[in-house]
């Protein structure tokens, strides 16, 4: 580490994070990633860099954020940056429920409705996928469901996220019995491969699934995406403040195929974020549909 090897003392642990290098760090993450960490959150940027800055030998937050600018190694530490702070919690299968009711009332109607028009083919963008237990679940769902016949389709699912990190971890497809906690039994019997290092998933679930690093916050590299019947984008606009909703939205808008899904985590709802789609209540909760 160059960039302040003079500096004797490292930041101290005590070393406060002033207002101003708050703003500073904040404005930067979001200029970023349009990650919004609003003020009565200024503990967590705090805690999750002040390690950062220790290891860097840096003296403090503000030295970290001119390091961020002009340090020789700027590009790798702005991946180290965006990776603290981020939020990663992910497990296959999570919201099992909300699952089921996607599974028969979204995904298996559109398959037949694919079929139908004599289009055996489906693409399934899983936006913010952390390390690719959500783009996985979705294709072991499609493992499910199709059987064998999956092979006379043309699967396509599209997952991206941010972070470098997470997109290698879903690339390798290793997983610990953390992230299969809510995962059945027998689907970890059909999918996964029990190693010394974890659970190895199949590569038939591998092989429908396209993972890419990529910002939320690009439009250009949005616009890349194949176009698609569903989009996932569970538990990622939360970190976002409206403008920013508002731009993933319209790019999801701008990707879904006339009469697709928009699927957002449990919780999370498009009320005061835009009335572009046309809001569907199942029984799990509410999905989005692009009208024609
Ligand atoms: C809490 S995880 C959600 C993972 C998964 N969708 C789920 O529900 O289990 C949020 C993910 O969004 C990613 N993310 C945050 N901001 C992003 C951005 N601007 N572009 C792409 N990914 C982003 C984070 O890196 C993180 O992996």
């Amino acid at each position: 580490m160059s960039f302040f090897s003079s500096q004797p003392l490292g930041l101290r642990t005590t070393t406060p994070l002033t207002d101003k290098e708050f703003e500073e760090l904040r404005s930067f993450i979001y200029q970023l990633a349009g990650i919004d960490v609003p003020k009565q959150r200024k503990y967590l940027l705090e805690n999750r860099l002040r390690s950062r800055i220790i290891e860097l030998k840096l003296k403090s937050f503000s030295e970290y954020y001119q390091y961020l600018r002009h340090g020789a190694d700027r590009k790798q530490e702005i991946e180290v940056f965006c990776e603290k702070m981020t939020t990663n919690e992910t497990s296959f299968f999570r919201d099992q429920k909300q699952l089921d009711v996607f599974r028969d009332s979204i995904l298996m109607p559109t398959l037949d409705e694919q079929k139908n028009s004599g289009r055996k083919s489906l693409n399934i963008w899983s936006a913010g996928c952390s390390s690719g237990e959500e783009p996985y679940t979705l294709s072991m769902m499609l493992h499910e469901i199709l059987k064998l016949g999956i092979i006379g389709w043309k699967i396509r699912i599209t997952a991206n996220d941010i972070s470098s990190a997470m997109i290698e971890k879903a690339k390798q497809g290793l997983y610990n019995d953390y992230s299969l906690r809510n995962t059945p039994k027998d689907i970890i019997a059909r999918y996964f491969t029990k190693e010394p290092g974890g659970y190895r998933i199949h590569p038939k679930v591998q092989k429908n699934v396209n993972f890419q690093k990529i910002n939320l916050n690009d439009t250009a590299a949005l616009k890349t995406i194949p176009r698609s019947q569903i989009v996932f984008c569970r538990n990622v606009i939360i970190y976002f403040d409206l403008a920013m909703k508002k731009k993933v939205i319209n790019a999801f808008y701008d990707n879904l195929q006339p009469g697709g899904y928009l699927i957002l985590g449990h919780s999370e709802s498009l009320h005061s974020i835009t009335n572009i789609f046309q809001p569907v209540r199942k029984p799990g909760g509410m999905v989005y549909q692009r009208m024609e």
